[in-house]
C-alpha cells in the first residue's frame, strides 16, 4: 500500500483523460437532449483513480465517481453521512441506546421516521453510526445526495454493505432515481429509476479521497452487492442506448503528445478514429459477472505460459495482477528472487513487456512504459502484483488502446491506439 501511495504521489502532475463512449437511441432521452452519441471525459484524480462526472436526481445533483469495471454498484454519499451536530453529537445519542440515554430523542429518530425503515434496519444504521469516530463525518468534503431535493427519487431501503479491495468498507441503503452518465447536455445518457446506494458511512481510506464522491460500477448485475442493475446495464435493458457497448481509451504513460491530457472527440460505438485503430478484436466472456474471460497465453521476455487463466479487467487497479506462479517467473526474468516484495523495485531502464493471447487468437501487448512506472521514491517499479489463480488487468493494460465492453453480446475487445508517442 505504501508503495502504491508513493507511486500515486509521483503521478499527481499527470491528468490523463479518457472517454467512455456511449451510443444513444435517438429520441429516448428527448426530455433532456436529442443527441445520438454520448460520452464523458474521464480524468485521473486524487492520485488514485480515473473519475467521471454523473448526476443523480431531478434537478440533477452532480457527483464525481470512479470508473470501475470490476464492481457493479453506483454509490454516493448521502446527506445522512454527515454526523449530527449539537446535542445529537453526544455519545449517548449515538447507537442503539439513544432512545434511553439521549437528552433529545429527535436525534434517535433522524434515520428511522425519515425513510420508514423497519426496526432491523434502523438498528443496523444505529450500529453503523456508533462504530465510526464519534464526531467525524466519514463523508467530509464530499458531495452528498439530498433525496428530499429530488422529485424523481423513490426509496427502496435495502441494506448495502460493500467490502472492497479498492475502497474499504462502505455502508448504506438503496434508493431509486434518475441518473445521467455525463453532464454535458449534448453527450449525456439519461437512465430512469436506477438503484444506487446512499452511503451513510465509508472507510477512512475512501473518505480521504477528497476529489472523489463515489463509484460507478460498470460490471454486471450479478456482481452488484445491492443486487440491482448497474446504470449501464439498466440503460441497455431500458433501451436508453442503441448499442450495448461502452469503451475506455487511455493514453500511454508519458505520452508525449500531451503527457496524458488528451482532448475529447465525438464517439459513435466503436468508431474512435482519433484514438484507436478500427481493426478491433473481440472475444467472449467466460463469466458474466465481472468482465472475465480466459487468456490462453502469457509472455514476458523469454518466459511463456500457455495455461488458461481466468482474467478480468479492472479499471480501478494500478497493476497487472498475475497468478503467483506466473509472477515468480516474471521476477525471474528480471533476475529477481521469488520472494521479492511486490510491486518490485526495478531499475528505470528495465526493458520488459507482457503479451496476452485471447481465445479468438487476438493478442495484446503491454509495453514497457506502462509497466515500469515511478515508485515515488525516485526509482521505478514493475506495476505487477500477485494473486492466487487469476489475472487482473488494470490500468497498465488499458493504456495505449481502446478496450470495448459489450454487455449484451457478452464480449470484450481491444483496438490499438493510433499513437504510442
Ligand atoms: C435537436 O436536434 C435539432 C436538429 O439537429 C437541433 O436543431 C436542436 O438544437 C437539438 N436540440 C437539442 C436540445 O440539442
Ligand atoms: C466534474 O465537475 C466539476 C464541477 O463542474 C469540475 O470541476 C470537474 O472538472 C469535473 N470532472 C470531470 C472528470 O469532468
Ligand atoms: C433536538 O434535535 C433536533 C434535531 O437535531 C433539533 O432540531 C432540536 O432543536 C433539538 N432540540 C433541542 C431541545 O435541543
Ligand atoms: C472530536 O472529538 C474529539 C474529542 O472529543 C476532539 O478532540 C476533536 O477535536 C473533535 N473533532 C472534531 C472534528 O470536532
Ligand atoms: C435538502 O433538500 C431540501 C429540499 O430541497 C432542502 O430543504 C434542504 O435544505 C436540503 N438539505 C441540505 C443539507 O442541503
Ligand atoms: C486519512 O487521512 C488522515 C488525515 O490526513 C490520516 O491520518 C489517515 O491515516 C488517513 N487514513 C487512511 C486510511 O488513508
Ligand atoms: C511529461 O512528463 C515528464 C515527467 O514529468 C516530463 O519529463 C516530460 O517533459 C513531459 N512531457 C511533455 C510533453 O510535457
Ligand atoms: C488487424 O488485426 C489482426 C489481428 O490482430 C492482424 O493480424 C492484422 O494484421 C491487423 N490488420 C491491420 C491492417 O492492422
Ligand atoms: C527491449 O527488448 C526487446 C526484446 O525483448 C528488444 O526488441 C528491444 O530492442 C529492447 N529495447 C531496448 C530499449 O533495449
Amino acid at each position: 500500500m505504501r508503495n502504491l501511495l508513493t507511486l500515486l504521489v509521483i503521478l499527481v502532475p499527470l491528468a490523463f483523460s479518457l472517454r467512455i463512449p456511449f451510443k444513444l437511441r435517438t429520441g429516448s432521452v428527448g426530455a433532456i437532449t436529442n443527441v445520438t452519441s454520448g460520452g464523458q471525459a474521464v480524468v485521473w484524480t486524487d492520485n488514485a483513480f480515473f473519475v467521471a462526472n454523473i448526476t443523480i436526481g431531478t434537478p440533477p445533483q452532480l457527483f464525481t465517481v470512479v470508473i470501475d469495471t470490476s464492481s457493479a454498484d453506483l454509490f454516493v454519499p448521502d446527506l445522512m453521512c454527515d454526523y449530527p451536530t449539537g446535542v445529537c453529537a453526544l455519545p449517548q445519542c449515538d447507537g442503539v441506546y439513544c432512545n434511553e440515554q439521549c437528552p433529545n430523542k429527535t436525534c434517535c429518530l433522524q434515520v428511522k421516521p425519515k425513510f420508514g425503515f423497519d426496526s432491523n434496519y434502523a438498528n443496523f444504521l444505529s450500529r453503523k453510526f456508533s462504530q465510526r469516530a464519534a464526531n467525524v463525518s466519514t463523508c467530509f468534503g464530499k458531495r452528498q445526495y439530498n433525496s428530499s431535493a429530488s422529485s424523481s427519487y423513490s426509496k427502496q431501503a435495502h441494506v448495502v454493505n460493500i467490502r472492497s479491495e479498492h475502497y474499504g468498507e462502505i455502508d448504506g441503503f438503496t434508493g431509486l432515481d434518475t441518473v445521467t452518465l455525463g453532464t454535458s447536455a449534448d453527450e449525456m445518457i439519461t437512465i430512469a429509476n436506477v438503484a444506487f446506494t446512499q452511503v451513510i458511512t465509508m472507510s477512512q481510506r475512501f473518505g480521504n479521497l477528497t476529489d472523489i464522491d463515489g463509484v460507478l460500477g460498470l460490471a454486471f448485475t450479478s456482481a452488484s452487492v445491492s443486487g440491482s442493475d448497474p446504470p449501464f446495464v439498466k440503460a441497455v435493458k431500458d433501451g436508453d442506448v442503441v448499442d450495448s457497448v461502452f469503451s475506455i481509451w487511455l493514453e500511454d504513460m508519458w505520452q508525449t503528445s500531451d503527457n496524458g491530457t488528451a482532448g475529447t472527440t465525438p464517439y459513435l460505438g466503436y468508431d474512435v478514429p482519433n484514438h484507436c485503430s478500427t481493426n478491433r478484436t473481440m472475444w467472449p466472456l467466460s463469466q458474466v459477472r465481472q468482465w472475465t474471460f480466459t487468456t490462453t497465453g502469457f509472455t514476458a521476455g523469454t518466459y511463456q505460459n500457455s495455461d488458461k487463466w481466468q482474467t478480468h479487467i479492472d479499471s480501478a487497479s494500478h497493476f497487472i495482477t498475475a497468478p503467483q506462479k506466473v509472477a515468480t517467473q516474471v521476477l525471474n526474468q528480471l533476475g529477481l528472487n521469488a520472494n521479492t516484495p511486490l510491486p518490485a523495485t526495478v531499475p528505470c531502464n528495465t526493458n520488459i513487456s507482457f503479451s496476452f493471447t485471447f481465445p479468438n487468437g487476438g493478442q495484446a501487448n503491454i509495453i514497457t512504459k506502462n509497466l515500469i512506472v515511478p515508485n515515488g521514491m525516485g526509482g521505478c517499479m514493475l506495476a505487477m502484483r500477485a494473486s492466487q489463480q487469476t489475472f487482473t488487468l488494470g490500468i497498465p493494460f488499458l493504456r495505449g488502446r481502446c478496450t470495448y465492453f459489450d454487455t449484451t453480446r457478452q464480449l470484450v475487445g481491444t483496438a490499438d491506439a493510433l499513437s504510442h508517442n
